[in-house]
C-alpha cells in the first residue's frame, strides 16, 4: 500500500473538476464525522438524482448497457464508504452477475475474476461544512485473456455527473495505482471492510 499515498495527491486533484453540488442533501456536519448510517440517508436523499445524471446523453466508447444496468446488479456496500481515495469520496460499489460471486469473497490472492466481469462505483463527497456534491460513476470491466496484458485486462472507465464519458489515461489515472496496491487480488480494491456485503 507505500504507493497510495503518492498516487493520492494527482488523483483528488484531477477528481476535484468532476464535482457537481447538489444542496439539496446538505448536511451540519463536515464529510470526515459522518457515521455509515448519515452516510446511508445522504445517499438515499443523492441516490435518484445521482442515478439519472449518469443516465444522461450518450457514452459514446462506453457500453451504454453498463451504465443502464448496473442499478440493478449486486451491491457490494453496506453503506457509502470513505476510504481516501476516488479523491475522499463516499463510494456505493454495484458488480454484475459474471463476477459477482467472486468479487463478494474479497480474496487477497488467487483471485479468479471471469472475463465479462463489470464493476460500477457510485461516488459522492461530503466537503468539511456538510455540502453534498455529485461525483463520477467509476467503472471496470474485465475483457479476454492477452486484449490489454499492460492492465492485466482490466478497462476502466469514467463517467461524470452530468452523464458525459470522461476521458482519462487510463494506465497514470487509474491502472497503476489499481495493479501496484491490488495487484495480488487481481487488480480490486474493494470496499473498506466494515462496508462490505458478503
Ligand atoms: C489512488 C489509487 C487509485 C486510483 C488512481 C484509482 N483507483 Fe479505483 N480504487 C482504489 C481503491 C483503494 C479502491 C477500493 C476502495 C473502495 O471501493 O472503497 C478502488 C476501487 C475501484 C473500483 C471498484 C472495484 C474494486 O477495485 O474493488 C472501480 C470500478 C474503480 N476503482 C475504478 C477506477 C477508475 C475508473 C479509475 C481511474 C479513473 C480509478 N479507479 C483510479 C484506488 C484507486
Amino acid at each position: 500500500m507505500r504507493k497510495l499515498s503518492v498516487w493520492l495527491g494527482g488523483a483528488v486533484a484531477s477528481l476535484a473538476l468532476t464535482a457537481t453540488a447538489h444542496a439539496a442533501c446538505d448536511v451540519q456536519k463536515p464529510g470526515y464525522e459522518l457515521t455509515g448510517d448519515e452516510a446511508e440517508e445522504i445517499y438515499d436523499c443523492l441516490k435518484a438524482d445521482l442515478q439519472a445524471g449518469y443516465q444522461k446523453g450518450p457514452k459514446r466508447w462506453i457500453s451504454e448497457d453498463f451504465v443502464k444496468d448496473y442499478p440493478d446488479w449486486t451491491k457490494a456496500s453496506a453503506f457509502p464508504a470513505a476510504p481516501g481515495f476516488h479523491g475522499g469520496r463516499f463510494l456505493v460499489t454495484y458488480v454484475n452477475a459474471i463476477g459477482a460471486d467472486e468479487y463478494l469473497k474479497y480474496k487477497p490472492e488467487n483471485v479468479t475474476i471471469p472475463a465479462g466481469t463489470r464493476i460500477a462505483k457510485e461516488s459522492f463527497a461530503v466537503n468539511d461544512d456538510g455540502k453534498v456534491s455529485r461525483g463520477p460513476l467509476f467503472l471496470m470491466e474485465k475483457v479476454a485473456a492477452g486484449k490489454s496484458p499492460e492492465t492485466d485486462d482490466w478497462y476502466y472507465m469514467m463517467v461524470v455527473p452530468n452523464g458525459a464519458p470522461q476521458a482519462v489515461n487510463v494506465m497514470t489515472a487509474c491502472s497503476e495505482c489499481h495493479m501496484e496496491n491490488f495487484g495480488e487480488q487481481g487488480g480490486l480494491g474493494y470496499p473498506v471492510e466494515d462496508a462490505r456485503i458478503r
